[in-house]
């Protein structure tokens, strides 16, 4: 549904006025509440929507465009198709990911029940997407002034902090991506100074993917997605590049690795 409310935060302001957003995941829980957040900043001008749907109709400055992260060629096609409508990107945002499916992946409580296509499937979305989503997007990406690549990861990828187990191909995943953001941090300050990549852990936040593991969650840790979306466009505005390659919590505070 379009919103037309009228603009009324500051968000993302450090990257600058009239500025170009993509958000890659735009249909998933937080990747809509940032859509909704960035609409209503001054400071943005343009936002591509992006997701397996590609629906056009979520805010009035959004488009949306197809992508399929299991797909590369819709990732190339995604970022031509950008290419052709704004000159240059200023943030890139992704905010795409699996914990289970409906059909046949589960969280594994032990390793009795790694399976190969499971784990397969969850390191395709989880980390070779994004790192696909980098090979096509980066390109775009601004280099004469400050800009950002962010991905959405998880406190449970991190290893040092692994103190209760399970959810193997989860936790492997994003701790791959964690390597993977780190990689990238060194190759993007090389084509550009201002540049910012960094992993944000959202929280525990009320969505379609954390829906079956909410029941031990202590009341108030579980934030909306308009919450959670808010602190993240806030924690990602503060960053600066001595803070690229590394992984913050919603609250700005640094993650192990
Ligand atoms: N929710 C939490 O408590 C929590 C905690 C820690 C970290 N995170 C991380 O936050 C991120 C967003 O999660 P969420 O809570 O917003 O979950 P969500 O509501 O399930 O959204 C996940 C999104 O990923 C998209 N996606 C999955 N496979 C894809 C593919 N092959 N190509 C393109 N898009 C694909 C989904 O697209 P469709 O709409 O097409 O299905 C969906 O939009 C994830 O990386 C997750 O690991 C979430």
């Amino acid at each position: 549904m379009l919103s037309k409310e009228p603009k009324k935060n500051l968000l993302l302001q450090s990257f600058g006025d009239s500025i170009n957003v993509a958000v890659i995941g735009a249909n998933g829980g937080i990747g809509q509440a940032l859509v909704e957040q960035l609409s209503l900043s001054y400071c943005v001008e343009n936002i591509f929507s992006l997701s397996r749907e590609g629906n056009d109709d979520q805010v009035f400055n959004s488009k949306g465009i197809q992508i399929d992260l299991e797909d590369e060629t819709t990732i190339a096609d995604a970022a031509s198709a950008i290419r052709k409508t704004v000159h240059a990107l200023d943030v890139v945002f992704v905010a795409t990911g699996i914990l289970y499916s409906h059909n046949n992946i589960l969280p594994e409580k032990s390793w009795k029940t790694l399976d190969c296509g499971s784990m397969e499937a969850v390191f395709r979305i989880n980390t070779i997407g994004p790192a696909l989503v980098a090979k096509h997007f980066l390109p775009l990406l601004s280099v004469k002034k400050r800009s950002a690549l962010a991905i959405l990861t998880a406190k449970v990828g991190s290893i040092s902090d692994n103190f209760l187990g399970g959810w193997y191909s989860y936790r492997a995943s994003k701790a791959a991506l964690n390597m993977i953001i780190r990689t990238l941090s060194i190759e993007m300050a090389r084509r550009n100074a201002d540049a910012v990549c960094v992993g944000l852990h959202p929280g525990t936040v009320d969505t379609n993917l954390s829906k079956p593991y909410q029941r031990g969650v202590e009341p108030g840790k579980l934030f909306s997605s308009k919450k959670s979306a808010k602190y993240l466009l806030q924690v990602l505005d503060s960053m600066s590049p001595k803070n690229s390659g590394f992984i913050y919590s919603w609250d700005g505070v640094e993650l192990p690795f």
